[in-house]
């Protein structure tokens, strides 16, 4: 079988998607330097497929060793490419960080493909290319926005660096996947989100809140022009957009599409905003989340969910976990990882 590297695979995404690579029988080497992840995920990994994946801790900026790692696994046939910082807020306060660590990264890889022999890669981008899109749902034939971060923009520069180099070199073959908004964890709650310090984003914010870590979630906003006055988006379970990367990388391998490069929307095609996603999750866990409205945040992008056509009919790949149970996951998740806590 297929031997995929996945860099950043001990993260969030990357650790659900080698899981669904091992259990559709591929092998996996994984990259992941663990500045937002830790070691023992491998540990879940393992728990629940029965394999532990290869596993090198090394920076995807630093190119010898990268190199080094490709001499060693010579038969690497493809590429998932997660590996990259992600907090918006800490790419406006570190901007050289995020555009050194994540295109950096992403180079390397491309520079090193030819001469390892490698023609596949999929690539992490994300629904934040669109901005605020005129039309929704939104397409891949949307236009790309000025981007609101540091962050945003080196998932609009990295794909532009994808698509460059496939124009000037007809060997390599990607697919690039625009995340929408990934929720929840493995139905074992063996893996999950691992937020570092303060979340940011809202489920592990809701999830600690209800857990007790936090006093009360903030919401951003109630004036927004959506039926409730909160922002909507497009949350989609973890393992569904894991199982998509399987489908990806297939179809790299194949050659399937006989294109150098596409790009897929991973979302559900349904908007949910703010206030639903708590009154969804107080209803399926039977907990109360505290929480306040307060000011709007900056940067909020006010409304947006995908329009998934494109993935459902070209991939045959459908978002299918409900969000009851997506919350229901998140939930396991965040009460598995405060047993763990108590025991140590
Ligand atoms: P994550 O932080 O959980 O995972 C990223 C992993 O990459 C971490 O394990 C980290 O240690 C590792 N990493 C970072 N820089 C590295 C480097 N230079 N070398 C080696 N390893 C490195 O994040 P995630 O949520 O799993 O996101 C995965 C990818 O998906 C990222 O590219 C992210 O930008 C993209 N994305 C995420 C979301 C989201 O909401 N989570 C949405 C859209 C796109
Ligand atoms: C969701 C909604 C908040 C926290 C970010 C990145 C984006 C992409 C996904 C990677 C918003 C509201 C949140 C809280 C709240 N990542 N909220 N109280 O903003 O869609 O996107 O993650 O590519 O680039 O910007 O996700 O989870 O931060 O927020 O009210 O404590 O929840 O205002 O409406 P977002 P999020």
């Amino acid at each position: 079988m297929s031997k995929i590297l996945v860099t950043g695979g001990t993260g969030y995404i990357g650790s659900h998607t080698v899981v669904e690579l091992i259990n559709e029988g591929f092998e996996v080497v994984i990259v992941d330097n663990l500045s937002n992840s830790n070691i023992e995920v491998l540990n879940g990994i393992e728990k629940i497929t029965g394999i532990r994946p290869d596993f090198e801790n090394i920076d995807c900026v630093d190119y010898v060793a990268l190199d080094r790692m490709f001499e060693k696994y010579r038969d690497i046939e493809a590429i998932i490419h997660f590996a990259a910082s992600k907090a918006v807020g800490e790419s406006v306060d570190k901007p050289l960080l995020y555009y050194r660590n994540n295109l950096v990264s992403l180079i390397n890889l491309l520079q090193l493909m030819p001469i390892h022999k490698i023609k596949n890669i999929v690539f992490s981008s994300s629904c934040t290319v669109y901005g605020q899109p005129d039309i929704l749902p939104v397409t891949e034939e949307a236009p790309i926005k000025v981007a609101l971060s540091p962050y945003g923009n080196t998932k609009q520069i990295g794909e532009e660096i994808i698509r460059d180099t496939i124009n000037a070199n007809p060997f390599y073959s990607s697919i690039i996947l625009r995340y929408f908004n990934p929720i929840g964890a493995h139905p074992t709650a063996e893996i999950g989100e691992l937020p570092n310090g303060v979340p940011n984003n809202l489920l592990p914010f809701v999830t600690q809140t209800a857990i007790g870590l936090r006093k009360q979630l903030q919401v951003f906003g109630n004036d927004y022009n959506t039926p409730d006055g909160s922002c909507i988006r497009d949350y989609i379970h973890v393992v569904d957009l894991a199982k998509a990367h399987v489908i990806a990388v297939r179809r790299l391998l194949d050659n399937e599409s006989g294109k150098q490069i596409e790009t897929f929307n991973l979302g559900t095609g349904r908007g949910l905003s703010v206030l639903e996603i708590i009154r969804s999750f107080e209803k399926v866990t039977h907990v109360k989340v505290p929480y306040k409205i307060v000011g709007r945040r900056v940067g909020d992008i006010e409304k947006v969910w995908a329009d998934p056509a494109f993935a459902n009919n070209i991939l045959g790949w459908t978002a299918s976990e409900t969000v009851e149970e997506t919350l229901r996951s998140a939930w396991q998740w965040e009460k598995n990882l405060a047993k763990r806590t108590k025991s140590e």
